[in-house]
């Protein structure tokens, strides 16, 4: 994947300020506990300029983040919203990846996180395809790893120490060839990959895994059941055990990342015939239609953003 590729300003507690200057002390409490909420977005380029995909469900799945652990959040969804949009119309750079971020700061030592202060930031920066082209597919395995069992660290809540979690998954993967893990649950049902929502195809029905099996609730798998209902393709969202990876029909991972990028195979099964199935395909052709301007936004999904000017990245 290409570095991080800096733009001008950063949204921080409401101000814009220099990338530079949105530097953290090194004793600030995130650093050493992880206490850190955020969420990951995507400003797509339509015909009209800009847009943000599913602005308001990204920040409200921000703000229930933070009420699960306790932070107080000094501003309102639509003042969040507006914040994005400030960043993105700001900086210039579309299409691009928004991190609005809620973190413990710099105040007490110790574990308990109560008087260490809320900060938040939001920043935006151009980023690409995250696990393979669209009309590729993806070999992944099953991991080793678990994904968060109940009562450990909630899987509703984006939170940063999650994704430690996530990264044990994805290096394993990435170190036996593979691009990406699928994480089972503690009880050995199918969970989700390291950074996406998974979807099987099985005899003409699509099927993922409710919230009960460690997944986060994912904006983009909520978009997709959306979707297939009204292609009239079934969805259900139950307990899938491992062995459904083997047999399904078509599979593919779903996220703000990934989009929706098929799976070719898992452990070196091929996934049905090993190429892009007719479900996943319908798919993939309304969401891209829409985030790509070509197909009516009916969902009112894309938030347009008011900017000046393109700017060059790298400022
Ligand atoms: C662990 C995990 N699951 C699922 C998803 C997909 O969620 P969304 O579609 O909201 O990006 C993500 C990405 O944010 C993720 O990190």
């Amino acid at each position: 994947m290409a570095p991080l590729q800096k733009t001008n300003k950063i949204w921080h507690n409401g101000k814009l300020i220099n990338w530079d200057d949105a530097t953290i002390h090194v004793m600030s409490h995130v650093v050493h506990y992880g206490s850190s909420v955020f969420e990951g977005v995507r400003c797509y380029e339509v015909p009209s300029g800009p847009a943000i995909f599913r602005a308001n469900e990204h920040i409200q799945r921000l703000l229930d983040s933070a009420k699960v652990y306790r932070m107080d959040v000094p501003f309102t969804r639509d003042e969040l919203v507006k914040g994005m949009l400030e960043t993105v119309g700001t900086n210039g750079v579309w299409p691009c990846y928004i991190r609005p971020l809620v973190m413990r700061g710099y105040g007490e030592a110790g574990v308990n996180p109560m008087n260490s202060p809320i900060e938040v930031y939001v920043i935006n920066y151009p980023w690409g395809k995250y696990l393979s082209s669209e009309n590729e597919g993806c070999d992944v395995c099953v991991s080793s790893w678990t994904r968060l069992a109940p009562n450990t660290l909630p899987a509703m809540a984006k939170a940063g120490a999650n994704y430690m979690n996530s990264q044990l998954i994805k290096m394993e993967a990435l170190m036996n060839g593979y691009v990406e893990g699928i994480a089972l649950d503690a009880n050995g049902f199918l969970s989700e990959g390291s950074g996406e929502n998974l979807f099987l195809v099985h005899r003409d029905r699509l099927i993922t895994a409710p919230l009960g099996n460690s997944v986060l609730p994912g904006i983009t798998r909520d978009s997709i059941i959306k979707m297939a209902h009204d292609l009239k393709i079934p969805v259900v969202e139950q307990m899938i055990p491992r062995e459904m990876l083997y047999i399904a029909d078509e599979a593919f991972f779903t996220g703000t990342a990934a989009e929706v990028t098929p799976i070719r195979s898992v452990d070196k099964i091929p996934v049905g015939k090993g190429d892009i199935g007719p479900i996943t395909r319908a798919i993939q052709k309304e969401f891209y239609g829409i985030v790509r301007g070509e197909k009516a936004d009916r969902y009112n999904w894309l938030t347009p953003v008011p900017v000046r000017s393109k700017q060059p990245v790298g400022v």
